[in-house]
């Protein structure tokens, strides 16, 4: 009896927490498209068909971030635990948006490999990859301890603060620094900062300024993926919120200035057009663009920047062979 009531408590408040994830994609999704210039949000990416399109971009020969800090995950993993000091007291290691772990998973049998006391904490805003990752780890590495935290980076952060005391160790891999603004990068530092303590560590990776047409092919491949990955999301806005995209009227369109170090995606209105979302009517001139992704690329000196402006300072830096991508470790000032 006791467990049934459970069980429908469960359902019901994950029916509400569905209920409210969709009212905000929508919410966000009318704002964005009713902004000038229209943008957005690259965290909608990710539903079931967007995981699948990014585990491809990640497989493309063009996408080399994966690959660099694969590089440092698989070949550095020994720099890496020093660095975060594995060997110190038991923590909580926490990947902010951790896809399906791929890099991470080198590290986790280190520390596994060297007995050392700690709990992974996967955050993810899809909670579809989230659960790939548990069943994967627990056939790959059913020592560890894992508790998967869906939802929003900060919402989820707080909540592993509360759950347990051990210092904790930050990972945010994937360039995904890289996603924001550069004022968002520099508030999103500044928050992480005001919640960890003084004994916490962050090891954030950051796609370094490289030759242009490198960085250019890597978000424009030839072979369509990236524009299907940037479609996929008018596509979701037509499955969950009832929207009448005609995915094939849109075109991707990608920049690089090697000056800023932003990479931009954008997704391009090939005719005058309206489209209706939710009762809503949202119109398109043609050539209008939708902001979709910034993709920021950093010096060093950019890094040492943002660190420190944000209260942390920088205790290693540990990069790829070729020296395209780093994974800095910062302290809390
Ligand atoms: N956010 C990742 C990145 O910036 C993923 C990504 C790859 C991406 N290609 C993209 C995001 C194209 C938007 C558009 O590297």
């Amino acid at each position: 009896m006791t467990i049934y009531m459970n069980l429908q408590l469960t359902k019901e408040s994950k029916k509400k927490s569905e209920k409210n994830n969709s009212d905000h994609f929508l919410n966000d999704v009318l704002t964005g498209l009713q902004s000038n210039p229209k943008h957005l949000s690259s965290k909608y990416f990710y539903d079931k068909t967007g995981d699948e399109l990014f585990q491809k971009i990640m497989a493309m020969p063009e996408y080399y971030l994966t690959r660099c800090e694969l590089d440092i995950f698989k070949n550095k993993t020994a720099d890496i635990a020093k660095e975060i000091r594995a060997d110190q007291q038991p923590f909580d290691l926490i990947e902010l948006g951790a896809g399906d772990a791929m890099k991470s998973t080198y590290l986790l049998k280190h520390l596994n490999e060297k007995g050392t006391d700690f709990t992974y904490m996967p955050i993810d805003i899809s909670g579809n990859i989230l659960s790939v990752l548990e069943n994967n780890l627990k056939k790959q590495l059913p020592e560890i301890n894992i508790t998967t935290l869906e939802g929003e980076y900060f919402q989820m952060l707080k909540k592993a603060m509360k759950m347990s005391s051990r210092r904790k160790v930050i990972l945010f891999l994937g360039g995904n620094i890289g996603n924001m603004t550069g004022k968002d990068a520099e508030k999103f530092c500044a928050g992480l900062h005001q919640l960890l303590n003084k004994e916490d560590i962050v090891l954030i990776g950051f796609d370094l300024k490289k030759n242009p047409f490198t960085v250019l092919n890597a978000y424009s491949d030839k072979s369509g993926i990236t524009e299907a990955f940037n479609l996929n999301l008018l596509s979701r806005i037509n499955r969950e919120l009832g929207g009448d995209f005609n995915v094939e009227q849109f075109e991707h369109y990608e920049s690089y200035d090697p000056i800023t170090g932003a990479c931009r995606s954008f997704l391009v209105s090939l005719t005058d057009q309206k489209v209706k979302i939710a009762g809503e009517t949202i119109t398109f001139t043609e050539n209008e663009v939708i902001d979709m992704e910034v993709s920021q690329k950093f010096s060093k000196f950019d890094i040492k920047h943002l660190a420190e402006k944000s209260g942390f300072s920088i205790a290693g830096e540990i990069s790829d062979s070729k020296d395209w991508f780093v994974d800095s470790i910062w302290m809390v000032k």
